[in-house]
């Protein structure tokens, strides 16, 4: 049986996990394959570290370089993650004439299009199903099942690190820091879990998703992003009364003129498919011109899940060494002469509902204050709760509006939070009800 050789850089969650399905699924892919996927090297940093699961010592080297240079390497995987030394690795082997499969979505977000045109060039194909989505097969059912569509929207939760931690707290009441230590223990989380948090891993993996579904260039600045940090508890239990539950979304729709993008913390109606989405299950729900609304659904993050999506690349690189073709799916599935930058909207321009919490004195003519800044800036609410007069000093009211224009709520906020009467900060959560 022909040998397709394997050089992975990186053996940690992912790595571990890709390892260990070659192992143990050997015998399916084979015989889907017709081909042994070999694994050759494997570079980590610590070769001693105990990774749970049992490879020859013989594989393991500390040095990455010697792995790229490898004339009998046919598949490069870069499993390190962040931007150096991994992009460096990734040009090298793509000068080398290796194919590539990363899970890196921090660096293709940044620079995806410089890879994508040094493997274009060279004829070699870049697999990242597993950058996005965790297990999901995303990418590749967006450039290939999806292809006869038009995409006119996309709602996402892509982050499986920031779901976990929202759903504990909504459902279970715990607190923000115990529940990211759990995410991070259950290897879900980012080196650095500040891109989890504060959404720029989401942005990431939304910034891949504009380019395949759009055809339009990396621009992962043109992405409006806030997390989940300041997510406080009092809002869930108010959201919770207002039939809502929370999530980190990310959102695009393209209304044929310009492109919306943004991730930010996010109210949906309780009965939508996307709220019943938790713990670190990921989903895309995709609005498409021809087949309508399609939702995908499963695990965003770990060792197996993500793992499956980068032995799928493996596969499908595999396959084209055996037939002696590359190029046959666009890497972002658009001609690149087709790829072409679009107006991205900005987040002034958006019109949505909005939950606001202010926290104001307890004293008559304070909500008709507030009410008026909100109605000379065009914004009509449709439920408003005052809570807890039995609290001494501020007390939260909160309110959920007709659609407004974002700029408009931004004005309004900002003289709101000026009045004397008002003690804090307005929180303030976008809501969506696509379904
Ligand atoms: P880990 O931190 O668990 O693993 C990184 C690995 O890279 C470690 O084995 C480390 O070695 C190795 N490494 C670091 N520097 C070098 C180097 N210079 N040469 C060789 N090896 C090196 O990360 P993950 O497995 O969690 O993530 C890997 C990638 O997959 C990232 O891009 C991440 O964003 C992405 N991803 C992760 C998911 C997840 O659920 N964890 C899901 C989807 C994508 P050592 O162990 O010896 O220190
Ligand atoms: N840190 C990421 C998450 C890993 O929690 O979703 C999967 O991309």
């Amino acid at each position: 049986m022909k040998k397709i050789h394997i050089g992975l850089l990186g053996f940690g969650t992912v790595g571990s996990g890709m390892v260990k399905i070659l192992l143990e699924n050997r015998e399916v892919i084979e015989s889907r394959l017709g081909a042994s996927l070999t694994l050759k090297w494997i570079a980590a940093r610590d070769l001693e570290k105990d990774r749970g699961v049992a490879v020859d010592a013989s594989l393991l080297t500390t040095d990455a370089e010697m792995v790229i240079d490898d004339p009998e390497i046919d598949i490069v995987v870069e499993l390190i993650g962040g931007y150096e030394p991994s992009k460096r690795f990734i040009l090298k082997a793509i000068e080398n004439g290796k194919q590539i499969v990363t899970a890196n979505k921090a660096l293709l977000a940044a620079h995806g299009d410089e890879i994508f045109s040094a493997a274009s060039r060279k004829g070699v194909e870049v697999g990242f199903e597993a950058s996005v989505g965790g297990g999901i097969p995303l990418i590749r059912s967006i450039k290939e099942g999806l292809v006869a569509n038009r995409i006119r929207g996309l709602f996402g939760i892509l982050n499986g690190t920031a779901n976990y931690i929202l759903t504990k707290m909504t459902d279970q009441g715990e607190p923000f820091p115990k529940v990211l230590k759990e995410a991070q223990a259950l290897g879900y989380a980012e080196a650095d879990p500040t891109f989890d948090i504060e959404g720029i891993d989401t942005a990431h993996k939304l910034t891949i998703l504009l380019s395949i579904a759009y055809g339009i260039p990396i621009n992962f600045k043109a992405v409006y992003t806030e997390g989940i940090s300041k997510v406080t508890p009092l809002d869930i239990k108010f959201m919770k009364e207002f039939g809502y539950r929370i999530k980190l979304l990310a959102i695009s729709k393209d209304d044929g003129e310009a492109i919306e993008a943004r991730v930010h913390p996010t109210l949906i109606p309780n009965d939508t498919m996307l709220a019943n989405v938790n713990e670190a299950y990921n989903a895309l729900y995709i609005k498409g011109d021809a087949v309508g609304n399609v939702m995908l659904y499963g695990p965003g993050a770990g060792m197996m899940p993500t793992g499956s999506a980068v032995v799928s690349d493996l596969v499908d690189v595999a396959r084209n060494i055996l037939n002696g073709t590359h190029g046959r799916v666009p890497l972002v599935g658009y001609q690149p002469a087709s790829v072409k930058a679009r107006r991205v909207k900005s987040i002034e321009e958006l019109e949505a509902q909005y939950y606001f919490r202010f926290s104001a004195e307890d004293r008559p003519g304070v909500l008709s204050k507030i009410s008026g800044i909100l109605g000379k800036h065009q914004i009509s609410i449709k439920s408003v709760h005052q809570k807890g007069r039995d609290l001494v000093g501020a007390v939260p009211i909160v309110m959920i509006t007709h659609k407004a224009k974002e700029a408009g709520v931004r004005m309004a906020l900002s003289e709101i939070d000026h009045l004397d009467v008002v003690k804090d900060k307005t929180i303030l959560i976008r809501i969506e009800d696509e379904r």
